[in-house]
Parts: C-alpha cells; sequence; structure tokens
C-alpha cells in the first residue's frame, strides 16, 4: 500500500512539515537520520485511517475537524518508551538512603509533612510504582506520619491508561527482587498486578513537557525523576524543560536524570552531586535566582 511505504531520497516535504510540527507541539525533534521511522510512524496512522498520502494526512493533522485527536494518536506511536520496574537500583537506593532524609530534615520545621515526588515521562508506569515501593520500604522507619505523593505524567495517552491499569508481564517485571514480587504484586494469570497499597499514592495524568503553562503549574515538587526522556529533545527543548523542572522544585529539590543523561551544556543551574553508584542534581543554596534565563 502506498500510504505504508517508505522511499529513499530526499524527505517528502509533508513529511518534514510533520516533523516541524511535532517538534512545535512537544519539543520532540526527528532529526534527517530518524526520518525514516517518523515516515513509518505517519504510514501506520494513514493505513488506520485509510488515506493514501502524506499531504492529505498532514491535511488532517492540521485542519481537518479530528486534528487534535489525529495529533494525540501520532504522539502515542511517536513516544512508545522503553521502561522497566527497578531500572536503575543505585539511583532507588541512594534515594532511600541519602535523598530522602536530607529532604525530610531540610523540611523539618515547615508547616507541612508532606513529600512530592514526580516522575516526568513515567511511560507504562513501572518507574512512578518502583518509586513508591522503594519509599514504603522505608515507610516504618523516617517517613512515618509524612503524607506521600507520586505524580507520575506522560505524554502518550496509551502508555497512561496501561499504567493505570497496573498489570505488567514478564519483561518488565525482569529485574524485581522476590521479596519485592511478594510484598507489592498479586498474581494475576501469569502476570502480575501491583497491589493497591503501593497504587494507593500514584497518581498518572496526561502532561506535555513542552507545555509551558501547564508546566508551569507543577509547583512545590520535592524531587524530579526524569530519566531518559530528555534524548527525545534538541538543546532548545531541553533547556526549555530543565529551566521549568528549577521552577517546580522546592529550594532542597532534587533531580534525577537517566544512567546516560546529563545536564553538561544544557544547564548551570544545578549542583552535580555524586551518590554511590549514581549522580543527581540539587537545586541547592548555590544557584541562581529563580527568574535567571537561559
Ligand atoms: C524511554 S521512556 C522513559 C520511561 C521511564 N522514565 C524510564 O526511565 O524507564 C520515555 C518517555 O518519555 C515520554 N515523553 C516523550 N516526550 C515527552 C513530552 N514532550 N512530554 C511528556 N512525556 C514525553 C514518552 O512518552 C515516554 O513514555
Amino acid at each position: 500500500m502506498q500510504a505504508a511505504s517508505i522511499t529513499e531520497g530526499p524527505p517528502e516535504p509533508e513529511l518534514v512539515r510533520i516533523r516541524e510540527l511535532i517538534y512545535r507541539v512537544a519539543g520532540i525533534f526527528h532529526p534527517d537520520n530518524k526520518l525514516r521511522l517518523l515516515r513509518e510512524r505517519c504510514g501506520r496512522r494513514m493505513k488506520n485511517l485509510g488515506m493514501q498520502s502524506l499531504s492529505q494526512y498532514f491535511e488532517c493533522l492540521t485542519i481537518s475537524p479530528i486534528r487534535q485527536g489525529e495529533l494525540i494518536a501520532l504522539l502515542n506511536e511517536i513516544t512508545i518508551g522503553e521502561t522497566c520496574f527497578f531500572r536503575n537500583t543505585p539511583q532507588l537506593d541512594a534515594l532511600r538512603r541519602i535523598v530522602i532524609p536530607n529532604v525530610l530534615a531540610a523540611k523539618a520545621n515547615g508547616p507541612q509533612r508532606r513529600l512530592r515526588i514526580w516522575s516526568a515521562g513515567c511511560s507504562t508506569g513501572e518507574e512512578p510504582y518502583a518509586l513508591r515501593m522503594s519509599l514504603l520500604d522505608q515507610a516504618e522507619g523516617l517517613l512515618e506520619g509524612w503524607v506521600v505523593e507520586i505524580i507520575a505524567t506522560d505524554l502518550n495517552q496509551r502508555s497512561l491508561e496501561y499504567a493505570k491499569a497496573a498489570l505488567y508481564g514478564k519483561y518488565s517485571t525482569r529485574n524485581l527482587t522476590p521479596r519485592h514480587q511478594q510484598k507489592y504484586f498479586l498474581p494475576f494469570g501469569d502476570q502480575l498486578r501491583v497491589n493497591p497499597m503501593v497504587r494507593a499514592n500514584v497518581t498518572f495524568s496526561r502532561l506535555n513537557l513542552s507545555d509551558d503553562a501547564r508546566m508551569a503549574l507543577m509547583k512545590n515538587v520535592d524531587i524530579i525523576f526524569c530519566c531518559n526522556v530528555l534524548i527525545y529533545f534538541d538543546l532548545t527543548s531541553k533547556r526549555r524543560v530543565i529551566r521549568h523542572f528549577f521552577n517546580n522544585l522546592l529550594p532542597h529539590g532534587y533531580l534525577f536524570l537517566g544512567q546516560a543523561e546529563s545536564l553538561f551544556g544544557v544547564s548551570q543551574d544545578f549542583r552535580l552531586v555524586h551518590l554511590p553508584g549514581t549522580t543527581a542534581y540539587v537545586k541547592g543554596e548555590s544557584s541562581p535566582p529563580e527568574g535567571k534565563t537561559l
């Protein structure tokens, strides 16, 4: 079928325009060597809609009555993210042993015993649920009497629906220890369902990290996990997102990125801290005031 076929040679002008649209809406940039992938994903949507040409599809994305819904559907195709439970164990150990005690100490004299952790780009939910499990491991200790909120957000609506169902197969759960599996999951056929105690404090919602208005509302966060998400963005979009994170965090706030990611060349606002087997960024006292622009 013409709609799904990929031709070599210079990119079709409509494909370049779709790339610009995706970049404008979500900050996700497809360099020339990823255009083929974008073409494939558009092809899948076009097949679904019975469309033959990219120009027809571009019109559907921009001027048709269903453009809003179709854009969401295309973004769902584009942002299928690899993830699993306990993807980065040193990060979670450092969270429990070092970061949480530091944050609680910083908030000790504050008006509220409330801890807000944001999993930004949570995909199908493994990361925020694992965060909650790590905190529950510590519940009898330091967190006694604290209200814990895990705010999990992603752009991909389909991933969020999956996350809310909280039902996972062997691939996602391959890193679980038998203790975690027994304590935090219930068997469901040949799958595992996250138990209600873990799910209770985790909320999921759709949030585009490139939506400045919505990002500005994410206030008073203690710790942000934004792991393996910035890979989708070019430098300009990364800087915008990181600037928001800086403003979203409380003064003692921490930012965790993916294992292969860093703020080198992106932002100097945070202070890098070395933790056992991992690193994090701290907003810290030496950071510039909120108003500074990049
Ligand atoms: C590779 S997954 C990372 C999942 C998890 N954080 C981890 O490290 O295992 C990347 C996620 O980023 C999300 N994402 C990409 N662009 C985004 C945007 N503009 N706003 C919000 N989420 C976005 C994708 O939908 C995808 O679920």
